[in-house]
């Protein structure tokens, strides 16, 4: 069997490298992706925004599977335009992506299924949105409603700074994703992220995850895309999964599939776990980066049969068996620690050479998954983006997780790098 990989980011270099290590897997092929990605099998250098080159990309090969990692291809249609020419793909619809893609779009399901959720108003209207702030209490959540790349939630503690940001993003702070905007209660507690595979119908859930979004250590400073994650996280009891199943996923996944827009693939419930029970921060319509990468390094099974009766059918009367394919009572505590460019999330330098990543993966247990890397003329490995290694280790326990995690990262010779030193504390 051959699969496609759609992606260049850690989160892929995870899903090619445990895709990899399937029994039924012949080759595995990327688009475009990283060099980590490159020793796994062919990258083919195909931009999965262009639509008409991914399509050409997949008559060439024929996959049998094709997995998109990314939330911006499904935005553009790329899993609908390759079902249209008669293949599978482990990724929702355009129109179901609009889960992540449109904060208005999810948070009207969310009242519609009658899901557990932060009160909001959304608008259109400068003076609208400013006069209904004026009327809400600090702290004042301000939410884009369309794709800004991790950027778009303003959380202040003021009003005034509430007024600017509602006046920013409205007038092209974020182009034409902030034309609209979310005006949203803040919720207290401690967030998941929890991952489901569905078909739109079964449903299989992963073992719950928490990232560290804040760039700094003790969840300071501005939010990145995720500086590094485990599982599973205890705050997620038997009881509050429970909850996140019966209150959240199986009504929203009934509710898109009665409304003709079934949910395939990996959805992403960030939940705020509180006392009164679990609710939804946001869905994303794909695995989190990066508790992909822990949640592939801590599956001690095989995740393909689970991906192709997802993007087939067949979940509900298959569940027992891919469930135990995948290992899934099994799972091993893992963490990730990313290492990122210095000045990330804001601007950094590339260039510079990363040595030690072999040498680092060679520790029992570590695994390192690349991001935003290249290759210099001299054929060694450089940092190319903010994110660039994610030092995944799994263990006996998380303890052990997190210092396998740790001693990988110190193999790792890269002057500009920088990592959070706390990785796992709210487990640990
Ligand atoms: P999102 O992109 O929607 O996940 O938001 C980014 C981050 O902002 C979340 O991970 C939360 O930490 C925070 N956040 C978003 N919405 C809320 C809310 N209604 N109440 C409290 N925190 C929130
Ligand atoms: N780690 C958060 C995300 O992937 O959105």
């Amino acid at each position: 069997m051959r699969i496609l990989i759609v992606g260049s980011g850690g989160r892929e270099h995870a899903l090619a490298w445990k895709i990899k290590q399937s029994p039924l897997v012949d080759e595995v092929y990327s688009a475009p992706g990283n060099p980590g990605m490159d020793k796994i099998g062919p990258c083919f250098d195909v931009d999965p925004m262009d639509l008409h080159k991914m399509q050409e990309l997949v008559l060439q090969l024929a996959p049998d599977l094709t997995v998109i990692g990314p939330e911006a291809p499904l935005a553009v249609g790329l899993s609908d335009a390759l079902r249209a020419r008669g293949f599978d793909v482990f990724a929702p619809s355009q129109a179901a992506s609009q889960l992540e893609t449109s904060k208005g779009f999810a948070k009207y399901l969310m009242a519609k299924y009658d899901i557990p959720t932060a009160a909001y108003q959304r608008f259109t209207d400068v003076a609208e949105a400013l006069d209904y702030v004026g009327t809400q209490s600090a702290p004042y959540v301000i939410k884009a409603d369309g794709l800004a790349a991790g950027k778009g939630v303003v959380i202040c503690d003021n009003l005034e700074d509430a007024e600017n940001e509602i006046e920013e993003m409205m007038t092209g702070k974020f182009g034409d994703a902030s034309n609209a905007i979310i005006i949203e209660e803040f919720m207290t507690g401690e967030e998941a992220s929890i991952f489901v595979l569905t078909d739109g119908d079964g449903a299989l859930y992963l073992p719950a995850a928490q990232d560290h979004k804040r760039v700094g250590d003790g969840d300071v400073g501005p939010n990145t895309g995720g500086m590094g994650a485990y599982a599973p996280a205890p705050v997620v009891t038997p009881r509050q999964l429970e909850l996140i199943q019966t209150l959240i996923v199986e009504p929203l996944l009934s509710g898109m599939a009665e409304d003709g827009m079934p949910y395939q693939g990996a959805l992403y419930v960030g939940v705020m776990i509180a006392e009164t029970g679990p609710r939804v921060v946001e869905f994303n319509a794909r695995f989190g980066d990066p508790e992909c990468q822990v949640l592939m390094a801590g599956l001690p099974g095989d995740i393909v049969p689970a991906l192709l009766v997802c993007a087939t059918g067949g979940l509900v009367q298959s569940h027992n068996s891919v469930s135990q394919m995948m290992g899934l009572l099994d799972f091993r505590p893992t963490a990730t620690v990313v290492m990122a460019s210095a000045g990330y999330p804001g601007s950094y330098e590339k260039g510079a050479v990363i040595k030690g990543v072999d040498a680092a993966g060679d520790i029992d247990g570590v695994s390192v998954f690349q991001a935003g890397c290249g290759v210099n003329g001299s054929g060694e490995l450089i940092a190319e983006g903010g994110r660039v290694l994610g030092v995944t280790a799994t263990g006996e326990s998380l303890r052990q997780a997190v210092d396998r995690a740790y001693q990988g990262v110190d193999c790792i010779d890269w002057s500009t790098g920088f990592f959070r030193k706390d990785i796992g504390w709210r487990a640990l």
